[in-house]
């Protein structure tokens, strides 16, 4: 079949996804709890033919489509999942839900492997091995879905996996690729300091947890500034700072907590232990005492090298060398690695920003929207590489 001949079956399902999307996003649902959306995949799942559709966990949805002819096993994931936020758009179909808004566009991600469903499911006589459908819940709450749907064996025998993530920072007709690291891991930790409480005007009746507090914060800035490699990417920030409670009183504890981003896990030990190093020498040092939580974030988003040339292959045999947008990598993080573990793999991103409609808004912010052309981009995108991939 010819690249032609595919574009106008995308074409043709193009208003059936706009809808699929627009009705989605009318009834968004948080993280684990993706129950009618889970239900509203399977079902439009069930309705195309040659599929054969599961539940890996209680609110994901897998579907196999077995080729005609023996071949690799290629997988396909798009996150179903959306954010505690309350839409600003009014839209005929803005969500109706108060507080819970599609707003980083994986109503569309959904629609759009729907959709890539929907035509391989017709061409199953020239498959060659197998296509893995994966609606993966819970991508926005850690531990994140991805990690659940590997454990249920959704990847057992799969051996290459590619996702897309809509991306409103890249104007519509553009797919941003990059080659090796995509995004950071995104660990966690909180520190929390236990002093001594007491009369703001008799100080040295107390140990003074928001004063030692703030020298932990100034002091661990040299860990990155100081400590590693300037050539290993590192982000350490600190998000929280809560302790105290009026205007005469010292505080007797102070919670700091924030999140590390680094794309080498293996200098995890390193920050790990410069951390400890720091908080305790400091808080020692004062008299108080803490307890120091580090907590492993989902692995950084490595792109294989292979499967990136061919995706990179496949937009400009559809649309140009001037389509492909090289991507730097970001320091936001996505549960989408969890896969890469298992089977090389590559994460692109599809252009869907448009100032004229509106649709620069950043991902997460309540006036978020999508250009719906790009949703066409996104099944021409995987049904073509479905096919380099595989044939
Ligand atoms: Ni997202």
């Amino acid at each position: 079949m010819k690249n032609s001949e595919f574009s106008n079956l995308v074409k043709e399902i193009q208003e059936d996804v706009i809808a699929w999307r627009r009705h989605l996003h009318k009834y968004p649902e948080l993280s684990f709890q993706e129950e009618s959306t889970a239900q509203f995949i399977y079902e439009t799942l069930q309705s195309f033919e040659n599929l054969e559709v599961l539940r890996p966990t209680k609110t994901s949805v897998m579907a196999r489509l077995i080729g005609k002819h023996p071949g690799k096993t290629l997988a396909i994931r798009a996150d179903i999942d959306a954010l505690p936020i309350q839409e600003e758009n009014s839209l005929s179909f803005s969500s109706i839900y108060p507080g819970v808004m599609h707003a980083c566009g994986h109503d569309g991600h959904t629609a759009i492997l729907l959709g890539t469903a929907q035509i391989l499911s017709t061409l199953q006589d020239q498959i060659k091995g197998e296509v893995r459908f994966l609606f993966q819940h819970a991508e926005e709450l850690a531990p994140g879905g991805a990690v659940e749907m590997v454990q249920a064996g959704v990847m057992e025998g799969v051996d290459m996996i590619i996702g897309t993530h809509l991306w409103s920072p890249l104007e519509i007709g553009k797919i941003g690729v990059a080659t090796g690291p995509v995004m950071a891991s995104p660990d966690t930790f909180s520190i929390n300091i236990t002093g001594q409480g007491g009369h703001a005007g008799l100080p040295h009746q107390t140990v003074d947890a928001i004063a030692i507090g703030a020298q932990v914060v100034s002091n661990l800035q040299y860990i990155v500034s100081r400590n590693v490699d300037p050539l290993d990417t590192l982000v350490l920030s600190i998000t929280k700072f809560a302790g105290g409670s009026a205007m005469n009183i010292i505080s007797g504890s102070v919670e700091i907590a924030g999140t590390v981003r680094l794309f080498k896990t293996e200098l995890r030990p390193t920050i790990h232990g410069l951390m400890e190093r720091i908080v305790k020498g400091i808080v020692e040092a004062h008299g108080a005492s803490y307890v120091l939580t580090y907590n492993e974030g989902v692995h950084p988003v490595v792109n294989d090298k292979e499967v990136t040339r061919v995706i990179e292959e496949t937009v400009c045999e559809l649309w140009g060398d001037e389509a492909l947008a090289l991507m730097k990598p970001s320091m936001g993080a996505e549960d989408f690695s969890a896969f890469q573990i298992k089977a090389p793999g590559t994460y692109f991103f599809t252009g869907s920003g448009n100032k004229e409609k509106g649709t620069d808004y950043p991902h997460h912010h309540p006036r978020f929207n999508i250009d719906e052309n790009a949703l066409s981009n996104g099944i021409n995108m995987f049904v073509h590489a479905a096919f380099k991939l595989l044939n």
